[in-house]
């Protein structure tokens, strides 16, 4: 029989999915199951993005599209992204693709060749790992634990780009697992070494930038320092802020170069978003912002309540987030304690017994590179909430 190609033993399905499909099965025998698992925001865009939709199928032209994405398309982001404080960007600077995750792969593919290193911190979204393993580059990860607040230092930041020379940094600001929020004097910080290493392009993917609590402001390296606008390529996504996730619609904006790079992988690949896509996504970042307003405040809402949890359990040490949907509770102290004489050995194990016992699936922070932690996504239905927490509290309590 014929083989697959090489890369195919480095490509691996989603660790996060395989999570939610366990909670999916477990509930369609009868379970009662409380998902925390998979990171969708739970909720849907405003009427006028469905309005617009159907107007755009009426007037369905039925051709293929621009490469780049259509002109109405990157002047609304354009102006979303004046209105984030990242002022002028053209057409040329901005690509689009089928999903954040997309771009993030176009870049991959456009930026770094076999063996380059790509540096990320930990923990990071599962998808860069598995991207650059996908490319065959040399990932490298910059460890920043909870007794760090899950942040990386400047300090970090400069031995790693000094000892790995990486043609690639790439950074998530506020993070997916953690939630955390870097503050303006920490983005200046980071942003001071940047400048010293020109050859190292910088990803910042943003995609939470409006996802933000406490009146928390967001800040990109571009504000702070306007000489790395050459180097920062910024990515942003439809997905989480505006309720799309299924709608696949991402952007990315820095130099033409790597504008036009990523233009020509999708002249490769996909060739256009589709046109009703476009349009809805024109409508939900031109329109009105009450849902993803209100949502926001919704979020914060919850993170209170899933912190007023977490700083009530004995053990567990959980930095605050202040932004995306997202708690990452270190569990660690539970390593070698038993739950109804079943042993936990890791997260792994704490995820499995505490889906098995109480009908809660969380992910397993290994999946983002910190194995003594695990993710809570809390977009479930309110509801559901505090039962599910409650329930993890239980769970603490029952260990010896
Ligand atoms: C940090 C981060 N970047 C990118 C993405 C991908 O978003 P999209 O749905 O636009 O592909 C996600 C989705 O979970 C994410 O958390």
């Amino acid at each position: 029989m014929p083989q697959l190609a090489r890369r195919m033993s480095r490509a691996k399905p989603s660790a996060i999915m395989a999570v939610a499909e366990k909670a999916k099965r477990l509930k369609s025998e009868g379970r009662d199951i409380i998902s925390f698992s998979i990171g969708v925001p739970n909720f849907l865009p405003g009427d006028h993005v469905y309005a617009a939709a159907r107007e755009a199928l009426d007037k369905d032209s039925g051709q293929y599209g621009s490469n780049r994405g259509p002109d109405a398309l990157l002047d609304a982001f354009i102006a979303h992204m004046d209105a984030i404080g990242l002022a002028g960007y053209g057409r040329a600077n901005c690509s689009t693709g089928v999903g954040a995750k997309h771009v993030i792969y176009n870049l991959a593919e456009a930026l770094l060749d076999e063996g380059d290193v790509i540096a990320f911190p930990a923990p990071y979204w599962t998808t860069y790992l598995d991207i650059a393993d996908i490319v065959n580059a040399k990932a490298v990860t910059l460890p920043c634990p909870a007794s760090q607040d899950y942040k990386l230092t400047s300090a970090q930041l400069d031995e790693a780009l000094a000892t790995h020379k990486p043609k690639v940094f790439l950074f998530n600001n506020p993070s997916n697992p953690t939630g955390m929020v870097y503050t303006r004097e920490e983005i200046v910080a980071l942003a001071d070494v940047l400048v010293k290493y020109p050859d190292t392009w910088i990803i910042a993917d943003d995609i939470y930038n409006r996802m933000l609590f406490d009146g928390l402001e967001y800040v990109n390296f571009v504000q702070v320092r306007p000489e790395l606008r050459d180097r920062v390529i910024f990515i942003d996504s439809l997905s989480k802020t505006y309720g799309m996730p299924g709608w696949r619609v991402g952007f990315m904006a820095g130099p033409e170069s790597v504008a036009k790079a990523v233009t020509t992988m999708n002249s490769n690949h996909i060739t256009n978003l589709p046109e009703v896509v476009c349009a809805a996504a024109i409508a939900a970042l031109s329109g009105p912002q009450d849902v993803p307003t209100q949502k926001n405040a919704e979020f914060q809402a919850k993170r209170d309540q899933v912190m007023a949890v977490m700083d009530a359990i004995p053990g567990v040490v959980c930095p605050r987030p202040q932004g995306a949907f997202y708690v990452f509770p270190d569990i660690s102290s539970a390593f070698g304690k038993s739950h109804n004489g079943v042993q936990i050995e890791n997260d792994v194990d704490f995820c499995n017994v505490l889906l098995e016992a109480k009908g809660v699936a969380c992910v397993p922070g290994s999946a983002f590179g910190e194995p003594r932690a695990l993710r809570i996504s809390y977009t479930c239905p309110t509801p559901q909430l505090a039962p599910g927490l409650a329930r993890i509290q239980e769970f603490f309590a029952e260990l010896v």
